[in-house]
């Protein structure tokens, strides 16, 4: 189906499609009839896909990944295609517009995407009460977990970042289920020397020592680039050690350029799909035998077949995300892997 509908979408500008396709989709799913309908062609259930992973139980191990559902809009529906878990965001305490247009390209002679959104979101209280509005919904039901990806203001300093992730941290306590701490988008100023030991420590710590409410703590991860180095790498083992937070989101966007052949190659911003399968899959293969499985991963980058998610599974991962993979391959993707990783 999605093979027939792909060559139209991918003659126009990648993020009109975006928002074409998601308005549409609430559009079917609101239709009587039109969320079973999405959930019976798409969904694979499994009792033995289920797993427990930071103290949470995700119904099967395949998210869809940071950014694709930034403003928490279209939770049901990403659930319904049969994603077992959907991150949002990434959020920040304000609204704020992103980069100016255009700011997403597709490299399809790379299975690619390059971007610069620059975390165009409607704010952490918009985002908050929408999460609420589903969780009080039928739909909740299904038993999705939710992560809140967070970040912090293009015009905050790196010195008051803290005080953003606060912010949306606390305003999220309630409706979320785990936490993402990203400090590793390309596409805001400066944000990645956040990913620097001080910085880093101080942020996770701050958030930690906030961590419990009514006895009820959240798992928070930290998701990094696949451009550190060996040594940023075992920092970030020790870092994770240190702080005790759940885990690490393995990886974000690339900067790197290397063997691109599309028209957009030389596109500024953050690049994903094929181009980073490898690298991300080395990351994960690294942190994990670095800290001897001490704390769980979530793989992302490049997935676009079962294999390279039972290639990131085998390297350390505990779950896999999607997000250039879904564009390119559509969301038959999804079950393919869940069906590929019950039959090894
Ligand atoms: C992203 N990604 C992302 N990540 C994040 O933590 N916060 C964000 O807001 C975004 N925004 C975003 C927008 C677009 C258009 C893309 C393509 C990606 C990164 C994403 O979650 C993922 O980590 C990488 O894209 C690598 O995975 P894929 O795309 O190769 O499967």
């Amino acid at each position: 189906m999605y093979s027939l509908l792909k060559p139209l979408l991918f003659q126009f500008d990648p993020e009109n499609v975006h928002y074409f396709v998601v308005r549409n989709l609430k559009r079917f799913n609101r239709f009587p009839g039109g969320a079973a309908l999405s959930s019976s062609i798409w969904s694979f259930n499994d009792p033995k896909l289920e797993k427990e992973v930071f103290g949470l139980k995700f119904k099967n191990p395949v998210g869809l990944a940071a950014g694709f559902d930034k403003n928490a809009e279209m939770i049901g529906e990403m659930a319904n295609l049969g994603f077992g878990f959907v991150e949002v965001g990434t959020v920040t305490p304000l609204p704020q517009p992103g980069n100016d247009k255009p700011r997403m390209f597709r490299l399809p002679a790379d299975a690619a995407l390059i971007n610069r959104m620059g975390f165009n979101n409607q704010g952490v209280d918009v985002v908050a009460e929408r999460i609420k509005a589903y969780r009080e919904s039928k739909h909740n039901d299904a038993g999705l977990i939710i992560g809140g990806n967070i970040g912090k203001n293009k015009v905050t300093p790196n010195e008051d970042a803290v005080s953003d992730y606060i912010k949306c941290f606390d305003r999220l306590f309630d409706v979320v289920d785990y936490f993402v701490v990203n400090v590793s988008s390309p596409n805001t100023p400066n944000l990645r020397a956040l990913q620097e030991k001080e910085p880093l420590k101080h942020i996770l710590n701050t958030l930690q020592q906030r961590n419990s409410k009514n006895n009820i703590s959240r798992p928070i991860l930290l998701k990094i680039a696949p451009d550190l180095t060996d040594d940023q790498l075992n920092d970030i083992v020790e870092i994770v050690q240190e702080t005790g937070i759940a885990g690490v989101i393995a990886t974000n966007t690339t900067i790197s350029r290397e063997g691109l052949t599309s028209e957009h190659k030389a596109e500024m911003g953050g690049l994903s799909g094929k181009p980073l399968t490898q690298r991300s899959t080395e990351v994960i293969r690294y942190l994990s035998q670095k800290s001897n499985r001490s704390f769980p991963i979530i793989g992302v980058g490049g997935i676009h077949s079962a294999d390279e998610a039972i290639e990131k599974l085998n390297a350390g991962a505990s779950l896999v995300q999607l997000y250039t993979g879904f564009i390119y391959e559509g969301p038959g993707l999804i079950s393919r892997i869940n069906k590929k990783i019950l039959s090894v």
